[in-house]
């Protein structure tokens, strides 16, 4: 009997995943291989496009061969990946530098051109954000002014699962989730935007056509069949950038639905009806892989990145559960200890590359569990911060959040985010993730399910709740503190950039 299944595929910083769902939403197989990542200069974060179709090519075959699935039972694929990195292509289609990835931060004068040229009001009503160095946009300037010869060749500009839909298609195209994230884009329109390219001389014929998330961008080629072992024919939908394919896998796709994942970044995501736009630029306001949704965002660089970077760097011999188990010793607050996660630099609500981590009020009385509890409440109240700037901006009330990602598996942690945000967190069923997203995306572009809401409701359902508990008023007294904390830093953060970093 052939079965009707569908595959997600996610080219993430860590791993390019594959996995089969059918048609009742359950995962038949998931097989991930690992991706390294190079920092050839302070600041700088790269990888090579070929290492992700190779780490493709690897986990379809495995998850076909798992799944004990024939290439023609799979009807449809959908892609999803890290956002916002810059690969480009020459004229045949050749990788000509290093893909520059979400979290380089090398871009800051690009940034400040941007928004001269274009002024930051005019920027932010257009594309809906502010430049960012993580953004694609920044990234085009600086291999223009720094790589001179490599633009002189450049024909093509794709994101890293546009990468792997290309090899899989040879097909140059883009869903709109990510898409937005290139500030490229005009948000209200979901394509590309004549102004912001003109103002900034990038060529229009560099660009992929533009999808929604469910609609068939191409087929797999005769090719990538015989590498892939899928079968040559195989529609692949536009899929969505890893936030919005993430938002689809557990279900964010309404508006009284808010998605927080806790992943290396920490994201807080709630879909919007319109183009809404938070008028600072302080969230980020991208099109969802739904068709006529859109979405704002918040996301922190360091979150489980800042607990993975603690206990590697001081504990690498004791489990993360241990230790997280270990913090509830210490009691909230941690005795005036508190931790800034800005690890990698910060988005919201602090655009500043230059940000570092921090404790701030350590004393002889402070033992391992309070540093351990400090990290879990200064991501969280990092968390916060773009929590309540989303509360703001939303026009619909929240009913629901949806915690997801690999730190929400800890229940100590949900229990500290609960407190701190004051408010009940939800987990679902599906724990795949974007990969599981972008299935489900396919799903319905091949037409198992007349829309994504209705693959999600069919597919999704809760498993568990938490809470705020007893501490919950007392963070309420303790988050204003930690927002103290960054303005009075940010003068010395700059000041390290420019002794350190010369
Ligand atoms: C979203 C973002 C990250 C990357 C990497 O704006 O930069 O989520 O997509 O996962």
């Amino acid at each position: 009997m052939t079965r009707n299944l569908f595959m997600g595929i996610d080219v993430s910083t860590t791993s390019a995943k594959a996995l089969l769902v059918n048609e009742l939403g359950e995962v038949l197989s998931s097989e991930s291989t690992a991706l390294s990542l190079s920092t050839p200069r302070p600041l700088w974060s790269e990888q090579n496009p070929q290492d992700w179709w190779e780490a493709c090519v690897g986990s379809i075959r495995r998850a076909l061969h798992s799944a004990g699935a024939k290439g023609e039972e799979v009807k449809a694929i959908g892609l999803t990946g890290q956002m916002h990195g810059l690969v480009l292509l020459d004229e045949q289609g050749e990788v000509l530098r290093p893909a520059i990835l979400w979290n380089d931060q090398r871009t800051a004068a690009q940034c400040d051109e941007i928004r001269q040229r274009l002024g930051k009001e005019r920027l932010i009503q257009i594309t809906g954000n502010n430049a960012l160095t993580g953004f694609t946009a920044p990234k085009i300037l600086w291999v223009q002014q720094n790589e001179p010869a490599i633009y002189a060749r450049a024909r093509h500009v794709l994101l890293p699962k546009d990468y792997a839909r290309y090899k899989l298609t040879n097909e140059y195209a883009i869903d709109c989730a990510d898409g937005a994230g290139t500030i490229l884009f005009d948000l209200q329109k979901r394509t590309w935007s004549d102004e912001v390219l003109n103002s900034l001389g990038i060529p229009k014929e560099w660009l992929p056509k533009t999808f929604e998330g469910p609609q068939v961008t191409g087929v797999v080629s005769a090719q990538a069949a015989v590498e892939t072992g899928l079968a040559a024919g195989t529609p692949v939908v536009a899929g969505g950038g890893d936030q919005a394919a993430q938002a689809v896998g557990v279900g964010a796709v309404k508006p009284a639905i808010i998605a927080l994942t806790l992943g290396t970044s920490g994201v807080v995501f709630a879909t919007t009806e319109a183009a809404l736009v938070e008028p600072e630029g302080r969230l980020h306001a991208f099109c969802h892989a739904v068709p006529d949704r859109w979405h704002f965002m918040g996301v922190m660089l360091s979150a489980a990145g800042s607990l993975q970077w603690y206990r590697d760097a001081l504990y690498p011999e004791i489990s993360f559960d241990d230790l997280v188990t270990e913090a509830e010793q210490a009691p909230a607050g941690c005795e005036g200890l508190y931790f800034m996660p800005y690890l990698t630099g910060e988005r919201t609500p602090h655009p500043d590359p230059l940000a570092r981590g921090a404790w701030v009020g350590l004393t002889i009385r402070h033992t391992r569990p309070h540093v351990t509890r400090a990290v879990l409440e200064g991501v969280s109240y990092g968390i916060k911060d773009s929590f309540t700037l989303i509360q703001r901006a939303s026009t619909a009330e929240i009913q629901q959040v949806r915690i997801s990602g690999g730190g929400a598996k800890s229940p100590v942690w949900r229990q500290i985010m609960a407190d701190i945000l004051g408010i009940e967190l939800v987990t679902v069923n599906t724990t795949e993730g974007a990969a599981f997203g972008a299935a489900l995306l396919a799903a319905v572009g091949s037409g198992f399910f007349p829309n994504v809401e209705q693959a999600c409701e069919a597919t999704i359902h809760t498993t568990g709740r938490t809470a705020p508990g007893a501490y919950s008023a007392a963070y309420q007294k303790y988050y204003p503190i930690y927002q103290t904390l960054y303005p009075v830093l940010s003068p010395t953060f700059d000041t390290l950039a420019s002794v350190f970093n010369e």
